[in-house]
């Protein structure tokens, strides 16, 4: 990491972005200070799991399976989310014509170029520090791609807005007849009973006072953990939820009304759920329970009120999701409804 603190037009002209930046951190600092300041700017845009993320060798090993099974030579290969340009670099190799990367954090985006540089494949690829929804063919691209890489899923699938940057990359930067990896996508859940979970995002008594006000603040959304780590019981068996074919146009909303069988009685404090990417023919990747190297966590969605059900009774889920995320009710046969 430099160390330049170079305040003069001239010298901030001859640094390349990522410097430039860091310039701009560090000017008037000395130097033990200017790496705190940069290393606190860093960890605002460059989020921890990255690393994790780098470090999962079976969602590396399947991608680069994927691509090489997707990829034919001479193709143009989009790769949407470059991080560290990890899988444009995988999709030259596995013998693109051309890759355009696009990442929409500027200093990952710049570092993404130094990386692929420095493994020699910066003839091949080219990194667009934007977001895909702002990529232009005739600009950013040279023409409409064959392939679509992206790896922006997080633990509950759509987090991270998979479905709306598939969505506008089909309809604006894709030939019609593209691949896209991954190419679907089927998420599972289960019907969890779990104090341990229900505890991470509710309180009501703390240290013998009345906090349950505070429940105003928890997430109302899904949110990652680490089953395995914690004590739950699953009260259903496991069942799909929602099919996302990325092939084919992608619905913004949906909902369904799901009766599931009650394998065990207990009370149901939330919905547990992961998925199941096909990246391509047979190529599969997975944050399942059981999966305890993904560094994917599993997804729960949190009720406030748990539901109390009895084994061989059948409650009803109502699920839906949007481009961002799922939402969840559980009703008893009376119609009550948790959420
Ligand atoms: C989960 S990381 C994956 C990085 C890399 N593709 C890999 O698999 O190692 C996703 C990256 O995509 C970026 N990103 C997410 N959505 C994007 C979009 N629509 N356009 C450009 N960058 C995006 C994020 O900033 C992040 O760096």
């Amino acid at each position: 990491m430099t160390q330049r603190t170079s305040g003069s037009a001239c010298n901030v002209l001859a640094l390349d972005p990522l410097e430039h930046y860091e310039a701009s951190l560090t000017r008037g600092s000395s130097d033990a200070r200017a790496e705190v300041a940069i290393g606190r700017a860093y960890r605002k845009l460059v989020p921890r799991w990255h690393f994790e993320m780098l470090n999962d060798e079976e969602r590396n090993a399947a991608f680069r399976a994927a691509l090489n099974a997707v990829v034919k030579q001479h193709q143009l290969v989009l790769d949407v989310g470059t991080g560290t340009g990890l899988l444009a670099m995988m999709a030259a190799q596995s013998g693109a014509r051309a890759v355009v990367s696009c990442e929409t954090v500027a200093p990952i985006a710049h570092l993404a170029r130094r990386i692929i540089a420095a493994n020699g494949l910066a003839d091949c690829i080219s990194v667009v520090p934007k977001l895909s929804a702002d990529l232009h063919v005739g600009q950013d691209l040279p023409s409409r791609a064959d392939v679509l890489v992206t790896e922006t899923v997080d633990c509950g699938l759509l987090g991270e807005q998979i479905l709306p940057t598939i969505r506008h990359a089909r309809e604006h930067l894709l030939k019609d007849d593209a691949r896209i990896i991954p190419a679907s996508a089927r998420v599972y859940f289960t019907l969890l009973e779990s104090v341990a979970v229900h505890k991470k995002n509710f309180a009501r008594v703390a240290g013998g006072l009345d906090v349950s006000l505070f429940n105003r603040f928890s997430t109302r959304e899904y949110f990652p953990v680490r089953a395995s780590n914690l004590d739950h019981r699953r009260l259903s068996l496991t069942r799909p939820l929602f099919t996302f074919d990325f092939q084919q146009s992608i619905p913004a909303s949906r909902a369904v009304r799901l009766p599931v069988e009650v394998a065990h009685s207990g009370d149901v404090h939330a919905i547990l759920f992961w998925f199941d990417l096909e990246l391509a023919d047979g190529i599969r990747l997975s944050n399942h329970p059981a999966n305890a190297n993904s560094h994917w966590m599993q997804a729960v969605h949190c009720f406030e009120r748990p539901l109390r059900v009895e084994r061989g009774t059948t409650v009803v889920l109502e699920a839906s999701h949007d481009d961002g995320s799922f939402q969840f009710a559980l009703h008893q046969s009376n119609d009550r409804t948790n959420s």
